[in-house]
């Protein structure tokens, strides 16, 4: 069954929303990290992640959008609480050594991949990765349209490789969670839950 994973990202009161979603079947709270140089927005740095962790009993599933990630990965102290750490290939920066930073540290691997970037960037890595994370939208704000040829992305990435783990991320709704379920493990929502009076009601709608 396909997992879902709720970002927080919209949510004005993140601790209530946290809070909340733990007594949900969310299967992991979706961290959006952003630091207004690799996309032109500033979100979630690695001091409130450490405060919110504090709340959480579902595990972690940190998307970093940001330039540095080792600089920023070090600076994350909630040990226990987290799953995976995610980073993006689009990154100028030394991948293997972000990719063995993150295995060093005891969490899965992702990588995280835009609209318009060819998969054919991550075929070298994709041995020692546990997670794709394919945009379905540009990164840096939630509450966007999904862009439907990322589809397209996904079919041929599980061509490639079938044992990793592929998660899409942007503008998954009611809707669109049909045309993407056949081709991903886990499945990103932000608004269409967070924005929902009843977040159990909107994660069964995708989990149905
Ligand atoms: C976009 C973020 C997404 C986003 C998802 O840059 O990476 O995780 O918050 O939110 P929705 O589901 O609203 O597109
Ligand atoms: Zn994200």
């Amino acid at each position: 069954m396909i997992k879902i994973s709720t970002s927080i990202l919209s949510s004005n009161d993140r601790i209530k929303c946290i809070k909340t979603l733990n007594s949900t079947s969310t299967n992991y709270i979706h961290i959006d990290a952003m630091d207004n140089k690799f996309v032109p927005n500033y979100q979630l740095q690695p001091e409130e992640i450490n405060e919110l962790s504090k709340y959480s009993k579902k595990k972690f599933d940190i998307h970093l959008m940001v330039e540095k990630p080792i600089e920023y990965i070090k600076k994350i102290k909630c040990k226990n609480i987290i799953n995976n750490i995610t980073f993006h290939i689009e990154v100028n920066d030394n991948i293997g050594n972000i990719i063995n930073v993150i295995k060093t540290k005891g969490y899965k691997v992702g990588i995280a991949i835009n609209p318009d970037t060819p998969l054919d960037l991550l075929d070298k890595y994709l041995d020692r990765i546990d997670i794709v994370l394919v945009m379905g939208v540009n990164p840096g704000f939630g509450g966007q349209k999904f862009i439907p040829n990322t589809i397209k992305k996904m079919e041929e990435l599980r061509k490639r490789n079938k044992k990793i783990l592929i998660e899409v991320d942007g503008g998954i709704d009611n809707n669109i969670i049909n045309e993407v379920k056949e081709v991903c493990d886990i499945v990103v929502s932000g608004s269409y839950i967070t924005g929902s009076n009843n977040y159990q009601k909107a994660i069964n709608d995708l989990k149905n």
